[in-house]
């Protein structure tokens, strides 16, 4: 597969106006930040570890984790890109996570602290977490989950989420978790895809005081997909659901059996044995599985969230994703637990039931580092300064943002109403697929606004053109990495060819990893991302696929033909537009329109909805017959079409 150099942005549009500004404007660390870094010497560091990146995570595999038995080999690059990383090292990511800790002083240590929509509060220390962890992993074995059968968790925001996963690493099991804003087909599509057995799952989930019927999709999506045998229930909202006998049962029900005791062995398992797969869009058809295993992405989730955001024992650390999102599966529940620090959870919308929710919480738990996405602060940004500034966020001493590009203006006010001039904005780049933070600030590297500066501790990116040579300063080309990392993914579950022919054909004669998305570096080596290349659609950070929603529209028997695509937004980052050709004797209007969201909403869910649909007669086409997004686009967007001599009409 290649893909046409196609950066989503327009040189002329907004990301342009907005680099071009903000290149220049440096935010230097302050004395007292550099002072208090754990890792001082980051820059050093850098290119220590690109000398020799194999001992370099030799040494923080020593130095992150706890290993059942020594592994003989850090890489094993012989079959890539399928490489190996720590190989023939025992381990197990929930032993890193919590047994090791339930035996030391951490035991009374708060794990995690969460906050339900309605202002229930509860913790956990390290001893608590560890024993429910034992007692659900207890539960998934009495209901015959074995080393290498995958689980699938459909949850909504709460600390029992977290524990199915860590219960499911525990006992050598995969678990893949499906965001619970997903729709009956999505998950019974990931469902099939990862052919689990057990589906762990809450009757409702809370959202903006109303309740999300989760069951109810549960019962839709096991009808659609029979593979499942068992379903465990959470009682969350409390709502009537119906409960099959022999198939449901509810989690407190199973944990106050004798079968789940507190005690559980965490399973010695290989470095490379898979841990979850997570689904994730890519360019063409359905979602694939990423599959991420144990060894090297423990080690290098923990290094990375140690470095970038400093974390300490003292702090209180609040990380606002979705734990359904790689985000959440790296920074909420792996990497703060095995650094043994305290994570706050909050279930509930951002600006629920006022917009001062976030900035009550800050205040409350007195959070020290808050990580969230750039759609979120612009979000909150849009009520005014006063609703942050009238509670006390002195406790901040860092922030981040991740998931898409953040506007120079979003940047900005974030450091300026949120961060006091006193925190230090860690803009982190990355993917489900590299498994954690890949171009990222530390504390101590000067900052430009909407900017990710520089790669990580032995991690080799750059800018190319389509010939793999460098591009020059402020060029915009593809972005790859050049070397392999512990993080990265391994393939892509049940079809090893769609990871070649995704990540590693366009640069196949160099051995790059291709991101899928566009990039530039500046005159001070800074990376500036602009955008997906593919058709890859980020929504409110979400990320979608313009072949999702276009075959959900087309299943419905009205629409013959439908073309996608993001249209800039300044909340959402992208909204999408959606083309449709109508069956022949049918007309739009702005009912069909309506019933037409609706559709996509139970096909895909609410975050693929089309922000405008526009009936069409004819779609731009290239002669073999692919859909020219661009110049729909180009054409929403009141911009210059550009070449159109690939164009059949
Ligand atoms: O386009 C980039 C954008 O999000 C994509 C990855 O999406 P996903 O796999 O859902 O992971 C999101 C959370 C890690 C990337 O290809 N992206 C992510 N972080 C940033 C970003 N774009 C710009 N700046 C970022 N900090």
């Amino acid at each position: 597969m290649t893909t046409t150099l196609e950066p989503n942005i327009h040189p002329d549009s907004q990301r342009e106006v907005e680099i071009l500004a903000a290149e220049s404007e440096i935010y230097h660390p302050s004395p007292e930040v550099v002072a208090q870094a754990l890792i001082p010497n980051y820059m050093d560091l850098r290119t220590e570890a690109l000398a020799d990146v194999e001992s370099y995570w030799d040494a923080r595999a020593q130095e992150m984790v706890d290993w059942f038995e020594p592994y003989e080999k850090v890489l094993d690059d012989s079959g890539k890109p399928f490489y190996k990383w720590f190989v023939g090292g025992k381990t197990n990511i929930a032993y890193n996570a919590l047994d090791r800790h339930a035996k030391t002083w951490r035991k009374n240590k708060l794990a995690m602290i969460w906050e339900s929509e309605d202002g229930e509060h509860r913790t956990y220390s390290f001893f608590r977490l560890w024993q429910e962890v034992n007692k659900f992993a207890n539960v998934l074995k009495s209901m015959g989950v074995k080393k290498g059968d995958t689980v699938t968790i459909y949850m909504g925001r709460v600390p029992e989420l977290p524990m199915a996963m860590l219960a499911t690493a525990k006992i050598g099991a995969i678990h893949s978790v499906v965001y619970g804003g997903f729709s009956e087909q999505s998950l019974a599509s990931r469902i099939e895809d990862a052919q689990s057995k057990v589906l762990v799952t809450c009757d409702g989930a809370w959202l903006r005081g109303k309740t999300v019927n989760l069951k109810e999709i549960v019962d839709e999506a096991v009808r659609r997909s029979p593979v499942v045998q068992s379903v465990i229930v959470l009682k969350r909202t409390g709502q009537p659901v119906t409960m099959e006998q022999g198939r449901d049962y509810w989690w407190h029900d199973l944990m106050s059996l004798p079968i789940a005791s507190p005690k559980c062995e965490s399973e010695p398992m290989d470095a490379e044995d898979p841990l979850f797969i997570l689904y994730t869009s890519g360019t063409t058809g359905k979602p694939k599985g990423v599959l991420h295993t144990i060894g090297g992405y423990q080690v290098y989730i923990a290094t990375t969230l140690q470095y970038v955001f400093d974390l300490k024992d003292e702090d209180r650390y609040w990380c606002a994703a979705d734990p359904g999102w790689i985000t959440g599966h790296s920074y909420i529940v792996y990497a703060p637990l095995i650094l043994g620090a305290t994570s706050f959870m909050y279930e509930g919308a951002p600006d629920y039931p006022y917009p001062n929710r976030w900035w009550q919480l800050v205040e409350k738990y007195g959070i020290t580092i808050l990580y969230t996405a750039p759609t979120a602060i612009r979000g909150l940004m849009r009520f005014g300064d006063a609703w942050a500034t009238r509670h006390d966020l002195s406790s901040l001493r860092l922030l981040g943002s991740v998931g898409e590009p953040i506007n120079p203006e979003a940047w900005r006010w974030y450091h300026r109403v949120i961060g006091k001039e006193q925190c230090p904005i860690m803009d982190t780049w990355w993917q489900t697929e590299t498994g954690g933070f890949m171009i990222t600030p530390t504390p101590v590297v000067p900052l430009k606004p909407g900017s990710g500066t520089l790669p990580f501790t032995g991690i080799e990116a750059d800018v190319v053109r389509e010939d793999g040579t460098s591009c020059g300063p402020n060029e915009d080309g593809y972005l790859v990495l050049k070397k392999p990392w512990p993080g990265m993914a391994r393939t892509v579950w049940g079809d090893p060819e769609r990871y070649i022919q995704q990540y590693w054909a366009e640069f196949a004669k160099q051995g790059w990893y291709f991101s899928g998305d566009s990039a530039r570096k500046d005159d001070d080596g800074y990376f500036w991302i602009i955008g997906r290349m593919d058709d890859v659609l980020k929504v409110s950070g979400y990320r979608l696929g313009t072949a999702e929603v276009e075959s959900a529209l087309v299943s419905h028997k009205l629409v013959s033909e439908a073309a996608v695509i993001g249209v800039p937004d300044e909340l959402k980052g992208n909204v999408i537009y959606a083309f449709c050709i109508l069956n022949s004797g049918v007309t739009g209007n702005g009912d069909l329109a309506d019933e037409l969201k609706r559709h996509v909403r139970t096909e895909v869910g609410p975050i693929a909805v089309p922000a405008k649909i526009e009936f069409v007669d004819s779609l731009p086409k290239t002669r073999s017959g692919k859909i020219m997004r661009r110049l729909l686009k180009a054409q929403v967007l009141g911009q210059p079409i550009g070449d159109t001599s690939t164009l059949a009409d």
